[in-house]
């Protein structure tokens, strides 16, 4: 028997759990159920991340102190994961001792190791707050085109990207102050160590997805810098050993709390399984980290790094999923789709989430679309159209006129065993993360069963005298038919798969109990299963939804683009713009690119790096603000209109040379594509 531990990105205990986070952990649920299925020893554990300045300053502007604030979210999480059957072994927070003890012990013996370096950081200080000031809590003027209200790093309006010290008039957000200049020692872990070993490492077979590996060689190829690791007092986290008002940065303690959670759930729950079985640095059980694609970085390079520095084994494998999206876009308060958990379970069943995203969930790092049309088309079409309705179908008749009894016979073995071998490759996908494929196998079977049923046509026979034993017979080969359905959609839908367990009165539903053919089997009486989506129910969610604006607890990177978007100046309307003359308009050359390529920007989560052909010799390097909206895959090969004679603009990632022409309203921005035909290089007037 294997023995797995699984792992889901910890999240932050300032923000409630939202459609966003739920496609990770519904994806780790599934294959923890299914891996338990086929018999593997599985332990899920999670925590709640919980130190850091943002988890601070919330805690401040909610007048209460970090435990408390920290403790009400960890409820609230538990209460939205439980209530998605998201049910993990153990729910941890990193703020415990455990983690401490453990944190303190892989830093030191990391820098018994010779992997951590001290050295004085200028940075700008708050003299009212008494704290130095990330980026993000400072505002002021864009030194390049001098807009006003900035954020630390990066400009809103012209796209580029700066320190914080080079803002013109600085003001800290949370006090209005002017800061400072202020030096003090940061303590650094040296990842240029390990730079041989992590290019190995990422590598190993299993590791990481190919797609991931390959983004990671362009990090290596710029090469790996120290990566600082303390931040001043005040701050909500664990104290330096040895370094007196020196915190671990948040992004220390909190993958360590994975290891701290499975310690306290052993030490309270599990005495049989031992720490070191798992941790130590040859160990043989396997340890997996499901994780969101935007945070591989600290997964692949600082994590096992820290681990190896440390002498521990490292992750047998990050299984890496790509965002949601809601509706074709990214989700919107404005437009309803940003859902919380608690919305969503307040209308609808959480069967229906864990299904749709099992249908649409690969091994890949691809974003998910949840479009709500399709939703609630494919559950009332799959679920209840195809699954659900072979029992209906045929329950009614074994419940009145066969005293629950199953026929003593199965009259059709080799369809019934035809579902049987179909298991062995729905297991083999969902050990390989593939669910999609999983859920059209079964699917397939569904429609299998009901056509056997449409053929057979129990309910006629039932009206014709002599024709009990077929009816009988029919009806309790489609009951063996929708066990082994609900066999295999167990891991996606595990409250069904209970419901179908006590109607069936199976003592085991793992997959190996689908070997045995139900027959002179009992059986309960039928209830009813799961009822169809209600449109109505899903748009009362979006409405919802809106009403959730002013919403007291986000995640800090949302609330800043909200907090931004709230200030920005409004863009002005049509036909309130400064007119300008033909003969300024035709100075801007207008031309059709081919992107070449298009790539994250290590250090930015607004830049997307694109290398256009606009049919000149050289191919053009450009930054552009599209990130958030779009996936580099998405932009490939795709025909763009750019401005081509913009005087190039250095960045602090390279050199811009030119701009690509987007449209935007606030919630979304669309690249302007030219139809097809028009050719790289071509003028656009
Ligand atoms: O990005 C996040 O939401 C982090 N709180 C994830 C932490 S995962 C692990 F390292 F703790
Ligand atoms: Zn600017």
């Amino acid at each position: 028997m294997r023995k797995i531990l699984v792992t889901n990105a910890l999240p932050y205990a300032n923000g409630p759990i939202h459609m966003g986070h739920l496609l990770g952990y519904i994806q780790a649920d599934i294959w923890v159920r299914a891996m338990r299925a086929m018999g593997h020893d599985v332990t899920y554990v999670c925590a709640d991340d919980a130190h850091g300045t943002a988890i601070m300053l919330r805690a401040e502007a909610n007048g209460i102190s970090p435990e408390a604030q920290i403790a009400n979210v960890q409820k609230e999480h538990i209460r939205d994961f439980d209530g998605f059957g998201v049910h993990f072994d153990h729910y941890d927070s990193t703020h415990s001792d455990t983690n401490r003890a453990r944190a303190s012990e892989i830093y030191i013996k990391n820098r018994e190791a010779g992997n951590i370096a001290v050295r004085p950081v200028t940075q700008l200080f708050d003299p009212e707050k008494g704290m130095f000031l990330s980026d993000r809590f400072i505002k002021g003027i864009c030194p390049k085109c001098k807009a006003e209200d900035q954020y630390g790093d990066s400009c809103e309006v012209c796209g580029t990207t700066y320190n914080a010290t080079e803002l013109l008039n600085p003001k800290s957000t949370l006090s209005g102050a002017t800061p400072v200049e202020k030096s003090s020692d940061h303590y650094f872990f040296k990842l240029p160590n390990f730079g041989e070993y992590l290019q190995k490492w990422t590598r190993d077979e299993g590791r990481l997805p190919v797609s991931i590996a390959n983004k990671l060689d362009e990090w290596f190829d710029n090469g790996l810098n120290d990566w600082d690791i303390s931040r001043d007092a005040p701050y909500f986290g664990f104290e330096i050993p040895d370094a007196p008002n020196k915190y671990f940065y948040v992004w220390v303690d909190a993958p360590i709390g994975y290891m701290s959670s499975f310690e306290n759930y052993i030490k309270t729950k599990r005495p049989d399984l031992s720490f070191d079985d798992f941790w130590k640095k040859d160990s043989e059980n396997e340890v997996y980290h499901f994780i969101g694609k935007d945070i591989v970085y600290f997964h692949a390079l600082f994590w096992p790094a820290m681990l190896e520095g440390a002498n521990y084994r490292t992750p047998s494998g990050l299984f890496v999923n790509g965002f949601l999206t809601v509706n074709g876009q990214k989700m919107s308060k404005s437009r309803g789709t940003f859902i919380k958990a608690e919305t969503y379970l307040e209308h609808l069943n959480p069967e229906y989430l864990r299904y749709y995203f099992a249908s649409k969930l690969s091994d890949k790092v691809e974003d998910s679309d949840l479009n709500l049309d399709d939703f609630v088309q494919k559950v009332n079409s799959d679920l209840v159209g195809k699954v659900v309705n072979i029992a209906s179908r045929c329950a009614k008749f074994i419940n009145t006129k066969f005293d629950n009894k199953l026929s003593a016979t199965c009259a059709e073995p080799q369809l019934v065993q035809s579902f049987i071998d179909a298991g062995d490759s729905i297991a083999k996908a969902y050990e390989d993360r593939e669910f999609s494929a999983a859920i059209r196998e079964i699917m397939a079977l569904a429609d299998k069963a009901n056509q056997y049923i449409d053929e057979k046509k129990p309910w006629v026979l039932a009206k014709i005298e002599g024709e009990e034993q077929q009816v009988h017979d029919v009806c309790s080969v489609g009951i063996n038919l929708f066990r082994q359905l609900a066999v295999y959609l167990a891991p996606v839908l595990p409250t069904l798969a209970q419901q179908v367990q006590d109607f069936l009165q199976l003592e085991s539903f793992d997959f190996a109990s689908r070997e045995t053919i139900l027959v002179g089997h009992e059986i309960a009486l039928f209830q009813p299963l799961m009822q169809r989506v209600d449109p109505k129910a899903v748009a009362a969610m979006v409405d919802a939804s809106k009403d959730s604006l002013a919403a007291p607890a986000e995640a800090p990177k949302v609330e800043k683009k909200k907090e931004k978007k709230a200030e920005k100046k409004p863009e002005p309307k049509v036909g309130e713009a400064e007119i300008i003359g033909i003969e300024d308009f035709m100075k801007v050359d207008l031309r059709v690119a081919e992107v070449l390529e298009a790539a994250m920007v290590e250090g930015s989560d607004k830049l997307l790096q694109l290398t256009l052909n606009v049919g000149e010799a050289e191919p053009r390097n450009v930054f552009s603000g599209i990130r958030e909206f779009y996936q580099p895959e998405d932009l490939k090969g795709k025909l763009v209109v750019m401005v081509a004679n913009l005087a190039p603009r250095k960045m602090r990632f390279g050199i811009s040379n030119g701009m690509v022409l987007a449209a935007g309203n606030g919630d979304g921005v669309w690249v302007i594509s030219p139809e097809s035909g028009a050719i790289p290089g071509d003028k656009v007037s």
